[in-house]
């Protein structure tokens, strides 16, 4: 099947890496990846990998729109850029919303709520924008379609890149920290019991008091309406896209591999399915200097 050819296709890949970091590639076979980054932080782990793998022959494609925060081109891997409707001050004011959100402290709640509402809206109108832009661009579909990838690698947060690798057929490799109101597990039928797995944002551990597990229980309840909450946008432009209704767990669900940016020593255990690997901190792999401005603030 696609998840276990992936396995090995990306064993392959990635054994050297773990053997020996510098010298000559370790193999003469090469591959053909996609990638498809979402911008801001999930980039870093991306390009790490776009890369490394670029610098070991094999062919890295990295698509990406014209306008975006972070993300750019490499030494070992093509880029490839697609108009979206919008422009670099948009990008600056949800930056700036983000910002206001976090020191604004005079607000009342009622006003902080209102405010974080139309922010999300701001965002997910832009997310879907730059969906859009990708998946509604029929010369570069066709473009991608004629270059015959071997898989797709994304970051499922937002699911632009697995609702193209559904559609171009490529096993999708999944690069994540996790997924809110627990999609992965949802979509790859993975355990995922409250009574131990504790839930985003309630600050609970794997130890919970009797009330901790109420609230766990309580979040997990109102998980479904979230996830509609947060994914329904994409949910729309992947059906106009696919041309039939399509639910985002239906699309997650074809993933091959599941990469978690996560270990157990650092957080909690929980319930892993055989398509998902813990590979760690893979954000620290580029690091630049602490820049001289921050440091003297
Ligand atoms: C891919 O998308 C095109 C429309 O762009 C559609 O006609 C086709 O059926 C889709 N293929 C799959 C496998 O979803």
């Amino acid at each position: 099947s696609h998840g276990i050819s992936v396995c090995l296709w990306l064993g392959v890949l990635l054994c050297p890496a773990l053997s020996q970091r510098t010298g000559t590639p370790a193999t003469t076979w090469t591959g053909r990846l996609l990638v498809v980054p979402m911008d801001g932080s999930h980039w870093t782990g991306l390009k790490a990998v776009a890369e490394e793998l670029g610098h070991r022959g094999h062919t890295v494609v990295v698509v990406m729109p014209e306008v975006s925060m972070r993300l750019d081109s490499g030494k070992h891997y093509i880029t490839k850029r697609f108009p979206v409707p919008y422009g670099p001050e948009l990008l600056e004011e949800l930056q700036a919303r983000n910002t206001e959100a976090l020191q604004s402290t005079t607000l009342s709640l009622m006003e902080r709520i209102s405010s974080r509402i139309s922010s999300f809206k701001k965002f997910v109108h832009y997310q879907q924008a730059t969906s859009e832009g990708l998946l509604l661009n029929q010369e570069l579909l066709d473009f991608l379609r004629e270059q015959n990838f071997d898989a797709l690698l994304t970051s499922p947060a937002v699911p632009t890149g697995a609702i193209l690798a559904y559609n171009l057929s490529l096993p999708a490799v999944y690069m994540l920290r996790g997924l809110p109101c627990g999609m992965d597990s949802i979509s790859t039928a993975c355990p995922d019991p409250p009574s131990y797995v504790p839930r985003f944002f309630t600050k609970n551990s794997d130890h919970m008091c009797f009330s901790e597990r109420v609230l766990n229980v309580l979040v997990s309840m109102v998980e479904p309406l979230i996830c509609k909450a947060i994914y329904w946008s994409f949910e729309d432009v992947a059906s106009r896209f696919l041309q039939r209704a399509v639910s985002m767990k239906e699309i997650l669900s074809t993933g091959a591999l599941w990469l978690f940016r996560y270990d157990f020593t650092m957080e909690f255990p929980r319930p892993l399915m055989p398509n998902m690997v813990l590979i760690g901190g893979l954000n620290c792999a580029i690091r630049s200097p602490l820049s001289l401005v921050s440091a003297a603030e």
